[in-house]
């Protein structure tokens, strides 16, 4: 539930006040002015009644029309049967918005009607309004068996009624976490308030969160039929445009009036052990909140780390001309790798030696990674950074990138090797496949 509301922007995320296993979901609150220094608030949503007893769940913050914010979420009962659930601040001219309320009329949506599972109804997003005023709001589901962005209607955000079709849907899963519906202008920074008047040149994109990771699908909004149309349809998910290809999932956009941008914002696992977080006292971090936008042919998302993060900088180090044959190593010096900012460009000397490029590979780049991995010699690459290195290089983290040879274009593999990660040797691997500019 990210919010910017009176000056201070506002995060609110899933939390479990009394373990580092995943569980008893409580609403936890943080401000900032700056999106990087971060004052943590008391607990927004603790679980008080009988609908969200196993948890309060995720979901969204929407402004409605008055200036208020309201917060839908998840409740989960004793059962984990889901409902979607309301609060309001105790006090709107609160910038800091530190007390809420949850009003008598909660739950306010129930997995009623045809094709709906109880326990598989969940994450509302932020609202918006269509040409006849009232409110919308996409609910993640499973429906008859598939996946749904289940759309619901009202007049006054608090009594709901689902609508006798989907946002959207699709056959090829199962149930999608953490949906994610908001308008872009193609080729442009600026982001759009999903609840004041959308350009008719705009696209729409949903994100949706299934298989451990965030995916999305760009197309119009079909304001006639209340649907979302995709530009594209791949039945094959693997196939289907990622946020992000390492350890990135549950992700939430919001519009910063503050300087009229896109900020998306995910949750990283980790993937540390449970006696690992037991012994840091947390589990999963907040990847940093990235400006997102649409490409200039409307085909796919484009994002960068909100400008803030630049205030982080300090001491430069900048190295040019460096010459690297196989084999080679150059160490950068006194710069403290937990915290560094790092721009690099490579040039290859000649491309000839590229390897011929497998489309099937895109099917499973994690995989792929895994195989080509730092230390497998290749035609053009590996090449990359070393990250994270202990002195005998025992413990390290190769952030590599490989050049193929495709039939019109090449295709560049970016993988980040967290193996030689001691003490585990832990097997994650990302990967992502870009067009390579030439
Ligand atoms: C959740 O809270 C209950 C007590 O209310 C406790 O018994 C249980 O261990 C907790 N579970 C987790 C995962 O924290
Ligand atoms: C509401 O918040 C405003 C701004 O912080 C404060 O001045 C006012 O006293 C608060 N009202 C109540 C009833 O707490
Ligand atoms: C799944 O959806 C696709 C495309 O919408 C459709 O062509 C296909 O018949 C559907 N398959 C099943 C089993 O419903
Ligand atoms: C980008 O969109 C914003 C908001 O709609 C608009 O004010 C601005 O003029 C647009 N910029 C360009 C270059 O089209
Ligand atoms: C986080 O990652 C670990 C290790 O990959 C996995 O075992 C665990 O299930 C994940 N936790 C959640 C809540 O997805
Ligand atoms: C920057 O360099 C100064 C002087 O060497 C040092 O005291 C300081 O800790 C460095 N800051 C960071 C963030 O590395």
């Amino acid at each position: 539930g990210p919010l910017y509301y009176k000056g201070l922007y506002h995060l609110f995320y899933q939390y479990n006040p009394g373990s580092v296993v995943p569980g008893n979901k409580t609403w936890a609150h943080s401000v900032s002015a700056d999106l990087v220094n971060w004052l943590r608030l008391e607990s927004a949503l603790d679980r008080t009644e009988p609908y969200d007893a196993k948890g309060c769940w995720s979901g969204s913050v929407t402004v409605l029309a008055d200036g208020r914010p309201a917060i839908l979420y998840t409740g989960a009962d004793d059962v984990k049967n889901q409902a979607q659930c309301i609060a309001f601040p105790s006090n709107s001219s609160d910038p800091y918005l530190r007390e809420w309320t949850k009003p008598s009329s909660n739950p306010v949506i129930r997995p009623d009607g045809p094709g709906l599972t109880p326990n598989q109804f969940r994450d509302p997003t932020t609202g918006w309004t269509g040409p006849d005023g009232q409110w919308r709001i996409a609910v993640g589901a499973e429906l008859d068996g598939y996946s749904a962005a289940l759309l619901y209607k009202s007049e006054d955000f608090v009594s709901w009624s689902r609508v006798d079709h989907p946002l959207y849907s699709s056959n090829s899963s199962t149930m999608w976490e953490c949906p994610d519906f908001f308008a872009a202008l193609p080729g442009n920074t600026s982001g759009l308030d999903l609840s004041a008047a959308i350009p008719n040149r705009a696209k729409h994109v949903l994100k949706m969160s299934l298989d451990s990771c965030d995916k999305y699908m760009v197309g119009v909004y079909d304001l006639e039929a209340d649907k979302f149309v995709p530009d594209n349809v791949v039945d094959d998910r693997r196939l289907w445009l990622r946020i992000d290809y390492g350890n990135y999932y549950a992700s939430k956009s919001f519009f910063d009036a503050k300087k009229g941008r896109r900020i998306i914002w995910g949750w990283a696992n980790e993937s540390d052990s449970s006696s690992d977080d037991a012994a840091k006292g947390w589990a999963g971090i907040q990847a940093l909140p990235r400006t997102i936008w649409l490409d200039s042919d409307g085909s796919q998302l484009l994002q960068w780390p909100v400008e803030e993060v630049e205030s982080l900088r300090r001491n430069e180090t900048n190295h040019q001309g460096i010459e690297l044959k196989k084999g080679d190593m150059f160490e950068i010096k006194g710069t403290d790798t937990l915290q560094a900012d790092v721009e690099i460009e490579f040039e290859p000397g000649t491309m000839d030696e590229a390897d011929a490029f497998d489309p099937s590979w895109l099917l499973n780049t994690e995989k792929h990674c895994r195989e080509a991995d730092a230390s497998a010699p290749g035609g053009l690459g590996p090449f990359g950074l070393v990250v994270l290195a202990s002195d005998d290089m025992e413990e390290h983290t190769a952030v590599h990138f490989r050049v193929y040879k495709s039939k019109h274009k090449h295709m560049i593999l970016m993988c980040s090797d967290l193996r030689r990660v001691v003490p585990e040797i832990r097997a994650v691997h990302t990967g992502l496949w870009r067009l390579l500019r030439i």
